[in-house]
């Protein structure tokens, strides 16, 4: 290391140029997910850093690398597909939620009494991981990812002692065991006074300090960072383990793992309330940082039938201890226009700690939520947090209330584009009418069509398409496939090079392949979600098919018109969204620009390989004996299915019960086909 600097001029030059160096490093880390430099050299600069700024405390920056909080640089871990998602939970915040919960478990599974038996496990504010076993041997360590694709943390995981390499028998052959990674508050706050002492970044708190820790490229850093596991679901098994939770989790205890010593068996939801006081009163005595307890259904074959909603399961909740909060000022109101011209007022706030969170800015919704809450800029306005939740503006301090307060005048203009922003009777947004024309939108549309539901690029995240937008190397849709003429610009630019340009160049061409659905998603079209976008392309095919229809259906009254607004699901509302957007010949060309660049696949082959189940209207009659009602009907609509009431002619399918009556009988006056519960059950199953 060279030597220190020895005049004060000479320092502050030095530390200037540190910290745009270690923001240039971070940026392309954190935002292009491609590192420039290794992480030791990152960690030398870090070092020399701290090293100027201990000879010369009064130069250290408002924007030093040292005050920076963040997870510890990690990349190049393989991925490791989960073979059972890794999901996560819905919240609960006071008993009534909790009963709730309790409630639609039980009328989902018919029961005539609320649910009951529980097991209780403290929520630790960790990672949690998925460990799989083979033959009683550790296989490999995956951390969640996104939920479908996790990083290979294999070699880390070995070194944490407590957990096991080997199962001892009986064993399934194979089994995924899944917990909670997390260090104590102790081995912290140890770990954070070594990472200042060593001018290493400090973590903001014990979660990130985990995740830190446990991507690390080097294991023997993670070895030396007392890292724990909680463990307390199964994920894939190959043979059933037991019956119960709790048995299951006595199974994990006699392999070896930890199990929290706090879980419990619960009956009723009244014990859960109680528990959940308890536990409130003990929190902070713990020696690890809870933030709720988790509440599973014991019985497994319960969880099965009650399975999940969206990415959420029906068997468990996480009950939530209140809040964080705090208050700060409204310094002002900005206005956010949104890729479909809504204008969305954000909060600019004095920047302020919640819940161990810097907060400088927080949603405000919409000009009617403003004034509900007769939110004035320069009120002193209180702050909530609850987990991982966006922070919220839940009130103001009347008493704070300054003179000059001022109050919020709704936009009549665009702040972006200028045109007229309106605001249609009976709508709470008001809504920019610029269209393409408006700079903002179209920004927003490049995002999102770069984004992982539509085109997933890679390296193309919003900061960088913005940057781009800005610096007008990408102004349309078609622009992003005309990037590898300028590649070199690209390269040359602060925080890129030759590398990282030519990843992001091919990250594009590997999407110049893409399915109609994500095609038609990545458009962004109003009310046009993944799942309207899977719909429209099942139901046109090709790319070809579905620009003609939609052409055609712009004309009220036509026959694609109505044939798009029968689509399941689509209606009325949604074609004629659609139908304004192909009404717009600017639209239209911008799209024709962009899939002259792509091959864009028909989605026929997506329909044979769907369940027997999709797209059809099915009626449930008579008393289903194995499947409550509301069961049957998630069961059936989770594959696909519509289900309605009364037998007609468009009616796919009736499932008959016992006792099964005049619409049995009105199914075979109309040739419809009928199936037996078990028939059905047996199709949902085995998708045949
Ligand atoms: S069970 C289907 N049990 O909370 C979800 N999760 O919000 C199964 N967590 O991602 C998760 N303690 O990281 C479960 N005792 C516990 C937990 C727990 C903490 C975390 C976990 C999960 C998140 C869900």
């Amino acid at each position: 290391m060279t030597e220190l600097p020895t005049t004060p001029e000479e320092a502050e030059a030095e530390l200037a140029r540190l910290a745009a160096l270690l923001g240039e490093y971070d940026r392309a880390y954190h935002e292009q997910d491609a590192p420039i430099v290794s992480d030791a050299e990152y960690d030398a600069i870090r070092r020399r850093n701290a090293e100027i700024e201990a000879a010369f405390p009064s130069l250290i920056r408002a924007d030093s690398p040292s005050r920076r909080i963040g997870g510890a640089p990690a990349q190049g871990f393989g991925k490791i597909r989960h073979l059972v998602p890794m999901l996560s939970l819905d919240n609960a915040f006071n008993a009534d939620d909790f009963t709730e919960f309790a409630d639609r478990a039980g009328r989902f599974l018919g029961l005539t009494a609320p649910i009951t038996g529980f097991v209780a496990e403290p929520k630790i504010d960790g990672l949690s991981i998925s460990l799989t076993y083979t033959r009683g041997q550790l296989l490999h360590a995956a951390t969640r990812g996104d939920g479908t694709e996790g990083e290979d943390v294999t070699a880390n995981i070995r070194t944490i002692t407590s957990i096991p390499t080997t199962l001892p028998a009986p064993h399934p052959d194979r089994i995924e065991i899944r917990g909670e990674i997390f260090l104590s508050k102790a081995d912290f706050l140890a770990l954070n006074a070594a990472q200042e002492a060593a001018g290493d970044k400090v973590f903001a708190n014990p979660r990130n300090a985990a995740a830190g820790s446990l991507r690390q490229l080097d294991p023997t850093i993670t070895a030396q960072r007392k890292l724990r596991l909680f463990a307390y679901a199964m994920g894939d098994a190959s043979a059933p383990v037991a019956a119960t939770h709790w048995d299951y989790l006595e199974q994990l205890i006699a392999w070896g793992f930890t199990v929290n010593p706090l879980s419990t068996r619960l009956e009723t939801a009244a014990e859960a309330a109680a528990f959940q006081d308890k536990i409130g009163l003990e929190r902070a005595a713990l020696p690890y940082d809870i933030d709720g307890v988790v509440y599973k259904i014991n019985a497994l074959d319960l969880q099965s039938r009650l399975g999940f909603v969206g990415r959420t399961p029906r068997w468990a909740i996480a009950w939530k201890f209140p809040a964080e909060r705090a208050t700060t000022t409204l310094e002002d109101i900005l206005i956010q226009v949104g890729r479909t011209g809504a204008l969305t007022p954000v909060a600019a706030l004095t920047a302020v700690n919640v819940g161990g969170v810097i907060v400088t800015r927080a949603t405000l919704h919409n000009e009617d939520e403003i004034a509900r809450k007769d939110i004035r800029i320069g009120d002193t306005v209180i702050l909530q947090r609850a987990g991982d939740v966006i922070p919220q503006i839940i009130g103001i301090v009347p008493e704070r209330r300054p003179v000059d307060a001022k109050p919020f005048t709704p936009l009549t203009h665009c702040p972006v584009c200028n045109s007229l922003a309106v605001r249609p009777a009976g709508e709470v947004v008001r809504r920019c009418t610029g269209g393409l024309i408006c700079a903002a939108q179209t920004e927003e549309r490049l995002i999102h069509l770069a984004s992982r539901g539509a085109f997933d690029i890679e390296g193309l995240g919003d900061k960088t398409m913005r940057e781009f937008f800005a610096d007008r190397l990408i102004q349309t849709p078609a622009d992003i496939f005309h990037l590898a003429t300028r590649e070199s610009e690209i390269a040359a630019r602060e925080g890129w090079g030759a590398l990282s340009a030519r990843n992001l160049i091919q990250a594009i061409e590997t999407r110049r392949d893409i399915s109609l659905a994500r095609f038609i998603f990545g458009l962004g079209i109003r009310r046009i979600g993944e799942a309207n976008a899977k719909l429209l392309a099942r139901h046109y095919g090709s790319f070809t098919n579905w620009r003609a229809q939609m052409l055609n259906a712009v004309v009220i009254g036509s026959e694609a018109r109505s044939d798009l607004g029968s689509i399941l699901r689509i209606g009325p509302a949604i074609a004629t969204e659609l139908a304004e957007f192909f009404a717009e010949p600017r639209n239209v060309a911008t799209m024709d620009a962009l899939a002259a660049e792509l091959r864009i696949a028909d989605a026929e082959a997506a329909q044979a390989s769907a369940s027997p189940l999709s797209g059809k209207t099915i009626v449930f009659t008579g008393t289903l004996t194995t499947l409550a009602r509301p069961e049957a009907k998630a069961l059936a609509e989770r594959l696909g299915a519509k289900v309605t009431d009364s037998v007609s002619k468009k009616t796919d399918l009736v499932v008959l019960g016992t006792d099964a009556g005049s619409k049995a009988r009105k199914a075979t006056e109309l040739g419809v086909r009928t199936i037996s519960e078990a028939e059905f059950q047996s199709m949902a199953e085995t998708g045949e």
